[in-house]
């Protein structure tokens, strides 16, 4: 019987710091209120000109030393990403150029922030299927680029980063289960009005800001916390396993708050969750990734652990997965 494991982790994030009180000066709020409110002391922003690809190609080159695996060996790439360096080609193509891989598939997946618990999920089952012996998973994002400095409910909270893993087809057990799910009825919640082809690019969109992340915080919040939730203990139903049988959670990275509510909801204590969010903020795609990546390499996660990871995004969309380490 053949699994799927993952072979190693990398992580990068752009070197510049903004700190909440460099926020102070862009939009009317305060430190209390953003580390009172979301956890958020700090967040990684990348030059101008720096695109997602920047970011992920060094979280990449991590994750394949981590893994000892040369890019020629790679079956495909997948990049989950809601910040493409460009609509097309994908993201995936550029890092596949990037690291010397060979002419193997590459595709980007659009899953807000879910999008890395998306490629798990796909590249997972190109190994499944026998299409794939290693795939390079990857969350990637340069939400800078489309945050509204003037909107002081949404640029406080996300960041910039890149996480990246190495998945491989093994004979022992490493993803034990995965849940996925979306919901578009409520897709207005969360969202970017402009560049697609409902508002192309023009002056009027520029003009009305439709370039930006748009976001009914409240309501997120609530749909955040259900369907996390509910997923977290769908994967571990689905492994067989219970919530004290898990050694480390690693949640979405949005909201301490959403985290908390979460824990207890699931029934974890505190010190079984892994969190990065004071010094990350929201990265979207990259934040599991990341989390993932610091988690192993500090020594939180042990041989055989068994690691529940779990993902909310746009859409809405939401994953999660059992992983035995
Ligand atoms: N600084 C100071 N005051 C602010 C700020 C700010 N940065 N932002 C909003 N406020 C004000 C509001 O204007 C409002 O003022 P009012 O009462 O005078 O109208 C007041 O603070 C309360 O606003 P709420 O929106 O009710 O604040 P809330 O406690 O809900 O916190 C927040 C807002 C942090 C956005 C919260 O709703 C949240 O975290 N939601 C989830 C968002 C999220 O995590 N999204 C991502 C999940 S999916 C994904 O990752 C893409």
């Amino acid at each position: 019987m053949s699994f799927v494991r993952f072979l190693g982790t990398g992580s990068a994030a752009p070197e510049k710091v903004l700190a909440n009180a460099d926020l102070e000066k862009i939009v009317d709020t305060s430190d209390e209120w953003i580390q009172t409110r979301t956890g958020i002391r700090e967040r990684r922003i990348a030059d101008p000109g720096t695109a997602t690809s920047d970011i992920a190609y060094d979280a990449c080159v991590r994750a394949l030393e981590s893994a000892s695996v040369d890019p020629v060996d790679l079956d495909a790439i997948i990049v989950g990403t809601v910040t493409p360096d460009y609509l097309f080609p994908s993201t995936a193509c550029i890092l596949q150029s990037r690291l010397g891989a060979r002419h193997i598939m590459a595709f980007d997946v659009l899953a807000g922030c879910s999008g890395f618990m998306y490629a798990l999920q796909a590249g997972k089952g190109i190994i499944d299927g026998g299409n794939a012996k290693k795939v390079l998973v990857i969350g990637a994002e340069t939400l800078s680029t489309i945050m509204d400095f003037q909107d002081r409910s949404t640029c406080i909270l996300f960041g910039d980063g890149a996480g990246a893993a190495v998945l491989s087809e093994s004979d022992t057990p490493g993803i034990m289960s995965i849940t996925m799910g979306a919901n578009g009825s409520q897709w207005e919640l969360l969202y970017m009005p402009g560049g697609g082809s409902r508002i192309p690019a023009s002056e009027e969109s520029i003009r009305n800001r439709s370039h930006f992340l748009k976001m009914a915080g409240q309501e997120v919040f609530k749909e955040a916390v259900k369907a996390i939730e509910s997923s977290s203990l769908e994967a571990i139903r689905l492994a067989d396993l219970t919530p004290d049988d898990i050694d480390l959670f690693i949640p979405h990275q949005a909201n301490y708050r959403i985290l908390e509510a979460v824990r207890k909801r699931i029934g974890l204590p505190v010190e079984k969750v892994f969190s990065n969010l004071d010094r990350y903020g929201n990265t979207s795609s990259a934040s599991v990734p990341i989390a993932l990546d610091e988690a192993v390499r500090s020594g939180r996660v042990k041989k055989d652990d068994k690691i529940l990871i779990s993902v909310f995004g746009a859409g809405f969309t939401w994953g999660a997965a059992v992983v035995n380490w």
